[in-house]
């Protein structure tokens, strides 16, 4: 038995839905992030787990009990939000403790969750200080402590990290890695970032417009992405989508799709891919595999020309933008190759590397072991 288990979720709001029976199974212990378009539901679907929103049909279990109507309070889940909404009168002391004493916990009690939340977060040093003389970074940290006091089933995180800069985003993940780690608990995580999805997730559920399009490890979405939608949307700089005809299909499902009228890929199709010869279709390659012919030998006929209009310099790696007709494409390349805006490069999808999606933008190309 799942230990959260959402079943056929569905949510409107007035006439509009927004959520259209989500099934999602998550494993105690588990981190699971959401990740998806903006006003896809991310936050919807997790303040209806959380409670802070009615359920319009369907079902949700925790631990094996029935908490789709229950309030909030009843859930056994603590809620952290991208505003951190403290409250600004009160020491960070006081915001950590407050809800505890709310609820009337002995003073004993309280005091030992305090030291652990304290400990855990190293918030020594701002105990007196309130949430106007606190960093974004330290306010997170308080947000989370008073979290941590509420000793959750289930933590829910709607966009923690938004409004901090870019390093204070990266020691953040790290500790709240470190924190599900050393909590063992259940978190379900929102975030628009790419690395925090990737490195936080167990699993990862991609959303759109209020459907689930897939739920795996991160390397599962990346290496087998069942669409062309989740296969754009993981992955940064995104994959590359190019027009393509299949010039011919064998009965064990090797494929040569034809690119710019004028190139051959080899490409191998899954059982029941449904390609036929002479078949529009889509190919993907991601910005990191690209081959490029060295400078100076004749292309072969598997390359093709991309003139270079845009080299953005990254340091480990170096993106060059260019067009295979008139698509625009990324490659990524190492800085030493030394490229530069004017200069055409010829470039074939890595062996094994190429994507094919179907008129309904299912992939069809193998799947990756
Ligand atoms: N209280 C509400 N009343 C009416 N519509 C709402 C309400 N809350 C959310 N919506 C709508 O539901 C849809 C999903 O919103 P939601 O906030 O869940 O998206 P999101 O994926 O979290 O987006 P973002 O990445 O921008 O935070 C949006 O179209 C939004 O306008
Ligand atoms: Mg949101």
């Amino acid at each position: 038995m799942p230990f959260l288990d959402i079943q056929q979720l569905k949510k409107r709001f007035g006439s509009v839905q927004t959520l259209h029976g989500i099934d999602l199974q998550i494993e105690e212990g588990e981190f699971i992030v959401f990740v998806g378009p903006s006003g896809c539901g991310k936050s919807t679907l997790l303040r209806t787990i959380a409670g802070l929103e009615s359920v319009t049909e369907g079902r949700i279990y925790l631990g094996g009990r029935d908490v789709t109507h229950s309030p909030p309070s009843a859930r056994a889940m603590a809620m952290v939000f991208q505003s951190y909404a403290l409250y600004p009168h009160m020491t960070v002391e006081q915001n950590l403790s407050f809800g505890m004493r709310m609820r009337g916990e002995i003073r004993s009690t309280i005091e030992t969750k305090l030291a652990r939340a304290i400990q855990i977060l190293q918030l020594e040093p701002y105990l007196h200080r309130k949430p106007g003389e606190l960093s974004g970074g330290q306010c997170q940290r308080v947000a989370i402590g008073r979290a941590i006091v509420q000793e959750p089933a289930v933590f829910l995180f709607d966009e923690p990290l938004s409004n901090l800069d870019a390093e204070l985003r990266l020691r953040m993940r790290v500790e709240i890695s470190a924190l599900h780690k050393k909590l063992g608990r259940t978190m379900v995580y929102v975030t628009h970032d790419q690395v925090e999805a990737m490195t936080l997730a167990d699993r990862i559920v991609v959303l759109r417009d209020g459907w689930v399009e897939q739920v795996g490890s991160p390397m599962q979405l990346y290496t087998n992405p069942d669409n062309a939608f989740v296969a754009g949307f993981i992955g940064s700089p995104a994959m590359n989508f190019l027009p393509a005809t299949v010039d011919s299909v064998d009965a064990s499902g090797q494929a040569t799709v034809l690119l710019d009228g004028r190139a051959r890929w080899a490409c191998a199709l899954r059982d029941g891919h449904g390609a036929t010869s002479g078949q529009a279709i889509t190919v993907g390659v991601r910005p990191e595999h690209w081959e490029l012919q060295d400078a100076g030998q004749s292309p072969s006929d598997t390359a093709v020309p991309v003139p270079l209009h845009l080299v953005e310099r990254l340091g480990a790696v170096s993106q060059a933008y260019g067009r295979i007709g008139v698509t625009e494409v990324c490659i990524s390349v190492h800085p030493e190759r030394g490229l530069a805006v004017g200069d055409t490069v010829w470039v074939t999808p890595r062996a094994q590397r190429l994507f094919a999606f179907g008129a309904q933008g299912q992939c069809i190309s193998q799947r990756h072991a």
